[in-house]
């Protein structure tokens, strides 16, 4: 008998998402984004997208089943992003999820963004091999991850940002150089004309000191390109964009691509599987393949659609859990707008049942 279609609804940040996933297969998918209201702003406005989310649930979990030719009498479960994120937004994705479940008598799962980020590979690329190092790379975090089991074991940290996430640096970044919100987006494009070696911008933790190996930091080169920025117009010089664009941008491939590989090295893994926003970055992919195919490491990259917020990351995560048994979450479940990432299913229950059961 196959698995349930499980409904994957996320609404952490800006994105509205809705995916059907059954047995590790995309059956169809749906996204609203508020983006463009917070553009003037430079940021997510938490109010406005929370607001964003009511509008556009719905319409959102509607467009992913007509694309899928399914009824919501065909959902077996929903999956829905608990944390981390923007508290009000989570509450809206939840409440909506609740109903769905509640209304439809299917189990709910109550998932962690970042789970829904690893597992977005599977969808295109198949099951993940046990173990892989995953880099995670997106506005809100940086991480690198020992990944077994996604859907029963614990998620083993190699190390993470000590400050800032490599997105918000480049969020931060452009900001200062005068392009446009989203500055990830931004920069990749800037730096296309750009010479990547015009700019010494400093590796942060490049060799690590012991114990931060594979730690990152990213506020002293934001600090770099910022200087950089105020000399030029401070001398009344107009800035070379397309150089620092590209210069930033390298020095952030270059720290993320050389310790993710030396994370693999080090633990004898040999896959790595590079997913978040940041993972849509143009150098970050090709870095990592160069270094990648240097040492033997095979790199797993999801295609752009699946690398940025989205709902069948999360129905993905929900149709692993559905599979390996665990238990849903109680319909009181809550949001947790700042959840470490520990284990794929955030509610205490939802943990899957042992390994030997
Ligand atoms: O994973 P994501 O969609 O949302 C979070 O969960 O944070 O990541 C968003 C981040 C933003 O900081 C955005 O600037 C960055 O991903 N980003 C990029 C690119 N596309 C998106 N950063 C660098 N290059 C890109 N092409
Ligand atoms: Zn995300």
């Amino acid at each position: 008998m196959s698995s349930p279609v499980v409904l994957g609804i996320e609404s952490s940040c800006d994105e509205t998402g809705a995916g059907l996933v059954r047995d590790g297969r995309l059956l169809g998918s749906a996204l609203a984004s508020s983006m463009d209201e917070h553009a003037r702003f430079g940021g997510v406005v938490p109010e406005v997208a929370a607001r964003a989310h009511v509008h556009a649930l719905m319409p959102v979990v509607r467009r992913a089943l007509d694309e899928a030719d399914l009824r919501a009498r065909d959902i077996g479960a929903v999956a829905v992003t608990t944390g981390p994120g923007l508290s009000g937004a989570l509450q809206v994705g939840l409440a909506g999820a609740k109903g769905l479940a509640y209304a439809l008598g299917v189990p709910l799962y109550g998932v962690h963004h970042l789970a829904g980020h690893v597992a977005a590979d599977a969808l295109v690329h198949g099951p993940l091999p046990d173990p892989c190092v995953v880099l995670i790379v997106s506005g809100g975090h940086t991480s690198l991850l020992l990944v077994r089991d996604l859907a029963r074991d614990p998620i083993v940290h190699l190390g993470d940002t000590l400050d800032d996430a490599a997105g918000e640096c480049f969020d931060k970044v452009a900001r200062v150089f005068g392009l446009p919100y989203p500055g990830g987006p931004a920069i990749d494009r800037t730096a296309r004309e750009g010479d990547p070696r015009a700019v010494p911008f400093p590796r942060p933790l490049a060799t690590g000191p012991s114990g931060h190996r594979f730690a990152f930091s990213f506020s002293g080169l934001k600090t770099a390109a910022a200087r950089w920025a105020e000399r030029h117009r401070a001398a009344g010089l107009t800035l070379p964009l397309a150089d620092g664009a590209a210069s930033f941008q390298e020095a952030v491939a270059d720290v993320l691509t050389r310790k993710a590989v030396a994370a693999c090295t080090e633990h004898g893994v040999s896959t790595l599987v590079v997913v978040g926003g940041v993972a849509a970055n143009s150098r970050v992919r090709s870095l990592a393949e160069e270094r990648c195919a240097a040492v033997g490491i095979a790199l797993r990259v999801p295609p752009l659609r699946l690398c940025t917020d989205n709902g069948a990351m999360i129905a993905a995560v929900g149709d692993l859990l559905v599979r390996a048994g665990a238990e849903p979450a109680p319909l009181e479940v809550s949001v947790d707008p700042s959840a470490p990432l520990e284990r794929a299913a955030l509610h205490p229950a939802g943990a899957a049942r042992a390994r030997t059961a």
